[in-house]
């Protein structure tokens, strides 16, 4: 008898398959019957910080007649949720509970540490059962240094933990100057859980009209490797649940990422592609697979292969090609 439940960040899981934030958790339609589909968690569609300013400084306006978010109107924003967007993301939380059997776990999209993380407390009072805290802003900026944004990063992180009880996971990219140091400064930090990787919409261009189009929005398999990668080098070495996001498709690559460290994995584009029906066929997979192992529980084998886990997994650390480079043929 296979057991697929597992622990991340705090909550309990009955499998490692949670839905990821995206266009396919922002409805209660759609999270009710992710629920019932047998998905481990939900996180939901993320609140972006851009918009929550832009609304906020629409209501400023209104109120002062001046566009700055003066420190006393934030005061007052403290008290209440005023803003529209917060209210109906407040309201998704609490709908989202009311029909889910399965944590729901809301997500704020944050690019610096501006006053807005109040929202946290809003979002624990509604009932969520984790925050993940989706964090990038592309340094487009080529005169900021690589330490001040950082040190932003960190300083938000911290904040909103402070303000809440419930677990924070922290959803990153993989673009730091040196991703191990970063992983390793928010690993002191009171995190629960880090999301490798956040993957990002990427513009294309349309040479038939010369303009900017959108592209790539779903992930393809070969993705896989950087968080395969980086959930092997990692787990082990910080104390922090890790999920999988990007590249995962099937059960298959679940049980890879299991077998490198990671607590659970994140799916968004096959649900996009397959719909609910592969969360069944990603669970069969792994009960099947666990069976032919000889494995009863997910703690069998996870981290079996991780950095730390085995004694031949140089590869992990191997960036260049040298002798498979030679031997590849065509
Ligand atoms: C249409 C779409 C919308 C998304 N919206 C969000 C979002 O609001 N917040 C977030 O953190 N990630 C968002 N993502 C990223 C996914 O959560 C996930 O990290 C990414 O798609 C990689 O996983 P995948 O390979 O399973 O798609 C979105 C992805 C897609 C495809």
């Amino acid at each position: 008898m296979t057991n697929l439940s597992t622990q991340y960040a705090g909550l309990k899981l009955n499998n490692p398959i949670i839905a990821a934030s995206s266009g396919v958790t922002d409805s209660i339609e759609s999270i009710k019957s992710l629920s019932e589909a047998g998905i481990g968690a939900i996180v939901l569609k993320s609140i972006f910080e851009e918009e929550i300013l832009m609304e906020m400084e629409q209501l400023t306006q209104q109120m002062t007649g001046q566009p700055y978010v003066y420190p006393e109107t934030m005061d007052y924003m403290n008290e209440e949720p005023t803003v529209d967007l917060i209210r109906a993301y407040i309201n998704l939380i609490i709908e989202a509970k009311k029909v889910s059997k399965v944590p729901i776990i809301a997500s704020v999209n944050c690019i610096s540490n501006q006053k807005w993380t109040y929202i946290a407390s809003e979002i624990e009072k509604a009932g969520a059962d984790a925050i993940e805290l989706n964090l990038f802003s592309l340094p487009s900026d080529l005169n900021k240094p690589a330490g001040e944004i950082e040190q932003m990063y960190l300083e938000l992180v911290d904040t909103v933990c402070k303000q809440v009880k419930i677990p924070v996971t922290l959803k990153i990219s993989p673009y730091f100057t040196s991703l191990g140091q970063m992983l390793k400064k928010f690993s002191k930090l009171p995190i629960k859980g880090i999301v490798l990787f956040n993957r990002f919409y990427s513009p294309d261009i349309d040479i038939n009209t010369q303009e900017l189009t959108t592209s790539f929005v779903l992930s393809s398999h070969s993705e896989i490797a950087l968080p395969l990668r980086w959930a092997a080098i990692l787990s082990g070495s910080i104390d922090i649940d890790i999920a999988a996001s990007t590249g995962i498709h099937n059960g298959k690559d679940a049980i890879k990422l299991l077998l490198a460290g990671a607590c659970v994995v994140q799916i968004a584009s096959i649900l996009y592609t397959n719909g609910e029906k592969v969360i069944d066929e990603m669970k069969n997979s792994i009960s099947d697979w666990m069976k032919e192992n000889e494995y009863s529980s997910i703690k069998d084998f996870k981290g079996k292969l991780s950095l730390k886990g085995h004694e031949n997994t140089a590869s992990w650390e191997r960036v260049q090609f040298m002798r498979e480079f030679r031997n590849f043929i065509k």
